[in-house]
């Protein structure tokens, strides 16, 4: 842990004036004076902040420089008013201690500057969000309003406060600001009618003429030219560096924003307006007949336009202005004013009027700034109150009474306060507590404000005294009353020790202040004190119909006449002084000490009188004794172990005991003599500055010999480092380099070696080619020669060949042409001219005769389908030939026919028939081309079992056959015999014979069949004969080509009658009885065997599925 105490690093002088050695007056200003040089305006005396002020703006208000304060300990940094807000803040924030800033100063010296600072920082580090925003908005935006109204350029501040200021910002437990609270103190009222010489009126007067719109103006009954106005004074209207008219704007914002409604505002400028046409009535006097003068008023515009203004008859205020009524045990007396009463009268007004306009409008911010919860809050309070004022040429009146009074209160404050936290923490820490001496300034608090021979007692006692009353008469009494008082001293007193100093006249009295004697001029004490303003003006005010004026002036209500005198000026600051010590005393303490470098506001100058006189009033010299009259320095253990540990062996490096041990250890090692320090529970204190000092000598000598020390070693350490690695590299580009040096020969004699190979290789390689090549040429020379050598031969060798050949035929046919000669020669003899033609017929003719010898054995069979012939032998017998054939064929075929007898002739007929009706048409037709078509299946005529059917027959049975007859009801075919003659078919039982059915050929109009290899058939009747009667037969049989073929001649044969038309077709229509029903053939599976079968479908269907023909 690095222990910085910036009080000791780094400094410009010494930033904390306890630890300044020797400590004497010229030594603290020359502190200050060096720090000031440097721009270090801020200087601690323990926790007080003596600030001094720059009159120029330094860089060190900035957010970064807020930040860097944030939560950081008091002495960490170098001295700053931010340091102590934020400790004021934290211990109010975390060990909920209500605090309170005390700024005090002289006029100018930055107290309102620092006040201002110490808001903005803590509204800076304390929490946001929009509601504690807004507050921290009105509490900032209060300053300007106050300000407004509360400061004028005086000759030593051109911002100067006139009233004394307490603010209580109050804080939840977060630390968020909740709102506040303002106290005014003594407005100096009396700068409304008066400016001292290059002062001017408070700002409010100026920003109005300046920054008010033409409108308002109008309104407000005014005119922008400051001269018209006898409460201006015209020296110094105008201000460098201070834009009255910007001013007014940001005033007006500024009430907008704490909460100021638009009329409230307008009624404020209207007083305002009111108090500058108040000062412009005048006054003159007028003879009464009782020979005094009466007053009245000169000019009665002002007079109108003020009453207008504000809602006042003007009869009331004018007699106001020229009448005193006093009332006294309930009589009314009415005494004429003249005209210096008058003047009185309208000033007194016209001051009591905007001191009231001030409290009003302080109670206004309260009203909108004060806190709406009504949970406990902490409190930080901050005061701006002017510091001693003390006009040099002894012009101090009943003001600077008043403020040295709260002055040394404060001081009182401070003194019990601080001496009263050192005894505490020497308590805390165990130490023992020796008595300090300090100068309490109790003695002077009590020559003032005693109840019984105090001198604002005696003040108040002279205002009510009845008779003549003067400031002489309050001086007699002091001198009678405070003359054994040893910090009062007045020529006249009984005390004989000043009637002969002279630097105390006559009027005057002098109070030795703790921080200096100050003289005081009796004149205007009195009439200060009694601020008297005339009931007459109070009822005048009370009438008035502006709401505002009414307000401030209660006391005007008739209803409510208080015979009692107000309470007067000293004892009203009285009690409120006393209000403030009690709250004061409630809170921990901050103290901001303003210091003004010169009179001249000019930055970088520092006047050493000015400052020293500061010092001494403001009793520095005292505070930096009090705080060091014990010990001038603590510390917590740790701390100071963590800075000191170097001068000592056993402390250093580490302490490993408690810090406590440690630094006695430390302490005891450096003999540092016993009566130096004492040892608290917490902290180690130090009596003397200069042993502080001799330890921080030694610690920084320490220091230099340990940054020696460490210098040394590092030193070492980085050189034998860097030797280290220079050798390990060596080593490693060593290693590298050889590497590469011998990869590089390598490569080099390998190349050389691969050249050298390459070559032989190639030189050799280039000898055998020689050589093969050679071999190669050889071989083909001997091929080509040998080649051309066999080529020469064979060639000689065919034309020898083809010579010989030529030579035998030529040879041959020489031969024959001669053999022919000579068998010509010789055979001419024998052979007539034609014999060539008869040679030539006798060829032909045996020719012709071994053909047809031929033809004899090589004939084929005698069947007529039989198609093989012999094949023609020579090509000129091919008419003949063909011809042949033909005629075999036809003779053979009659052959065939002749054998033929009548019965199988018919036969054939019918086959023949059969063949025209079904053949390509239905495909059971082929398979019944074989079967001879036999006609009495039954042989009914031998077989004694159909003798009686035979007999029920007329003509011959030409058919005969067991039939298949369709039930129509479900498909099923029972048994018929069917039989056929010449003129009709019958149906008989199987088992009896019985005929069930005859009908006659004619009858019959068609029969209907399928396609299929199905031999089912329908007999179609004619409708309307006998026969039909019963409908259609539907029938099956085994020989239907036969059948059908044989009703269809049979019918064909009927003289008198049609052909029977045969149809077929997959679907007809068969009439049973009443209903006609179709039968449809359909290709079904073999499932039943190899026979059709019908099913009735419903009914108008059946349905007859055929097996597919194999
Ligand atoms: N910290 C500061 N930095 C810069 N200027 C300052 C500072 N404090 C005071 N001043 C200057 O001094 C003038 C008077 O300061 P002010 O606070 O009004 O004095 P006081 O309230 O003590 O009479 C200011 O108007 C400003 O110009
Ligand atoms: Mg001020």
């Amino acid at each position: 842990m690095e222990v910085k105490t910036s009080l000791l690093d780094n400094m410009i002088g010494v930033g904390d004036m306890v630890l300044l050695e020797p400590l004497n007056e010229n030594s603290f200003i020359e502190n200050l004076r060096k720090r000031f040089d440097h721009n270090e305006i801020y200087t601690y005396i323990g926790s007080v902040v003596i600030s001094m002020n720059p009159y120029r703006s330094l860089p060190i208000f900035t957010p970064e420089k807020v930040e860097e304060y944030r939560n950081r300990n008091f002495y960490e940094l170098s001295p700053h008013i931010y340091a102590l807000a934020d400790e004021a803040y934290r211990s109010l924030r975390d060990q909920d201690k209500d605090q309170c800033i005390l700024i005090t100063g002289e006029s100018g010296a930055g107290k309102t500057e620092a006040s201002k600072l110490v808001m903005s920082y803590v509204a800076a580090v304390c929490g946001k969000g929009q509601e504690v925003n807004k507050v921290k908005e009105q509490l900032l935006q209060s300053n300007p309003v106050l300000e407004a109204f509360g400061n004028a350029k005086t000759v030593r501040n051109d911002n100067s406060s006139r009233f004394g200021k307490y603010m209580d910002i109050e804080f939840d437990f977060k630390g968020d600001p909740l709102g506040g609270v303002i106290s005014n103190y003594l407005l100096e009222k009396s700068r409304v009618c008066k400016q001292p010489r290059g002062e001017r009126n408070f700002h409010i007067f100026y920003q109005l003429l300046s920054g008010a719109s033409n409108d308002t103006l109008t309104k407000l009954k005014l005119d922008r030219d400051f001269s018209k106005y006898n409460y201006l004074s015209l020296d110094s209207a105008t201000v460098n560096g201070l834009d009255d008219a910007a001013s007014f704007r940001t005033v007006w914002n500024a009430m907008q924003i704490v909460g100021f409604m638009e009329d409230e505002v307008q009624s404020v400028l209207e007083l305002v307006a009111a108090v500058l046409k108040l000062g412009n009535i005048e006054f003159k006097p007028e003879s009464r007949v009782n020979g005094f003068d009466e007053s009245r008023v000169k000019d009665k515009n002002d007079l109108k336009e003020m009453c207008e203004l504000l809602g006042i008859e003007q009869s009331v205020l004018e007699r106001a202005f020229s009448y005193r009524t006093v009332e006294a045990k309930m009589e009314k007396v009415s005494t004429t004013l003249n005209v210096a009463q008058a003047y009185y009268a309208r000033d007194a007004l016209a001051k009591n009027l905007y001191s009231r306009l001030f409290s009003w409008l302080v109670t206004r911010i309260n009203e909108s700034i004060k806190a709406q919860a009504k949970t406990r809050h902490k409190v930080m309070g901050v005061l701006d109150i002017y510091g001693f004022e003390i006009f040099e040429d002894g012009d101090n009146s009943f003001e600077q009474f008043i403020i040295n009074y709260c002055n040394e209160k404060l001081q009182q404050i401070f003194i019990e306060l601080t001496l009263r936290e050192e005894q505490e923490e020497y308590i805390r820490e165990g130490i023992e507590w020796t008595n300090i001496e300090y100068f309490n300034n109790a003695i002077i608090c009590d020559l003032i404000e005693n109840n019984q021979n105090g001198i604002l007692a005696m003040l108040d006692e002279e205002c009510l005294r009845p008779g003549t009353v003067t400031d002489d008469t309050f001086l007699d009494k002091l001198n009678t009353i405070c003359a054994e008082h040893q910090h009062f001293e007045s020529r006249l007193s009984k005390n004989s020790k000043f009637l002969t100093d002279h630097s105390l006249p006559h009027s005057c009295f002098r109070i030795q202040h703790y921080a200096g004697k100050v003289l005081y001029r009796v004149e205007g004490f009195v009439d200060k004190n009694n601020d008297l303003l005339y009931r007459d003006l109070s009822q005048a005010m009370y009438k008035a119909t502006h709401s505002l004026m009414k307000q401030l002036f209660p006391e005007g209500n008739p209803a409510k006449v208080n015979l009692k005198r107000p309470p007067t000026a000293g004892f009203q600051f009285k009690a409120s002084v006393g209000g403030l010590m009690r709250n004061l005393q409630t809170k921990n303490p901050n103290y901001i000490r303003c210091i003004k470098p010169n009179d001249k506001k000019a930055a970088h100058i520092f006047t050493e009188s000015l400052v020293c006189h500061q010092v001494r009033y403001l009793g520095l010299m005292e505070n930096v004794r009090v705080r060091r009259a014990g010990y001038a320095f603590r510390q917590s253990y740790e701390s100071s172990l963590e800075r000191y540990k170097m001068l000592c062996k056993q402390t250093w490096p580490h302490w490993r005991g408690a810090a406590r041990d440690g630094v006695e250890v430390l302490l005891t090692d450096c003999s540092v003599p016993a009566e130096e320090f004492a040892y608290g529970r917490s902290k180690i204190f130090i009596r003397n500055p200069r042993t502080l000092f001799t330890l921080e000598e030694r610690r920084r000598a320490c220091l230099e010999d340990l940054a020696t020390l460490i210098q040394k070693i590092y030193r070492g350490w980085r050189c034998r480092t860097q030797f280290l690695l220079l050798k390990k590299s060596q080593v490693v580009v060593a290693a590298w380099y050889r590497r590469y040096a011998q990869q590089k020969k390598y490569q080099k004699i390998k190349s050389a070696t691969l050249v050298m190979q390459s070559f032989i290789r190639g030189w050799k390689a280039r000898k055998i080619l020689r050589q093969l090549k050679y071999e190669k040429r050889c071989k083909e020379a001997v091929t080509t020669i040998a080649a051309y050598w066999h080529g020469t031969q064979a060639r000689r060798e065919l034309r020898r060949l083809k010579e010989v050949a030529r030579r035998k035929h030529a040879v041959a046919v020489i031969w024959a042409y001669w053999q022919g000669l000579q068998v010509r020669r010789e055979y001419r003899k024998f052979f007539r001219a034609n014999a060539g033609k008869k040679i030539y017929n006798f060829t032909i003719q045996r020719i012709m005769q071994k053909y047809f010898l031929g033809l004899k054995t090589t004939m084929p069979s005698m069947s007529p389908i039989d198609n093989t012939w012999p094949a023609r032998p020579y090509m000129f017998l091919e008419g003949a030939h063909s011809e042949l054939r033909r005629i075999f064929h036809f003779w053979r075929c009659k052959k065939y026919q002749g054998q033929f007898t009548e019965e199988k002739k018919a036969v054939y007929e019918e086959k023949l028939e059969a063949s025209e009706i079904f053949k390509d048409k239905k495909a059971l037709y082929p398979s019944s081309v074989s079967q001879p078509f036999k006609g009495d299946y039954l042989e009914i005529q031998k077989n004694p079992k159909y003798q009686k059917l035979n007999s029920a027959v007329e003509d011959k049975v030409l058919l005969a056959d067991v039939v298949n007859k369709i039930n129509r009801a479900n498909g099923k075919g029972a048994p018929r015999l069917f039989l056929l003659t010449k003129n009709n078919f019958v149906l008989a039982d199987q088992k009896t014979g019985q005929v069930k059915a005859s009908v006659p050929l004619p009858d019959l109009t068609s029969v209907s069949v399928s396609t299929q290899s199905d031999g089912f058939f329908a007999l179609k009747l004619k409708e309307g004969s006998a026969s039909a009667a019963k409908g259609d037969f539907l029938l099956s049989s085994e020989h239907l080509i036969e059948l059908i073929t044989k009703l269809h001649r049979t019918g064909a044969t009927a003289a008198d009658r049609d052909q029977i038309n045969i149809d077929i077709s997959d679907e007809f229509l068969v009439q049973f009885n009443q209903d006609k029903v179709c039968v449809k053939f359909i290709q079904g599976g073999p499932k039943n065997g190899n026979s059709a079968a019908c099913k009735r479908k419903n009914n108008r269907l059946l349905e007859v599925s055929v097996p597919s023909s194999p």
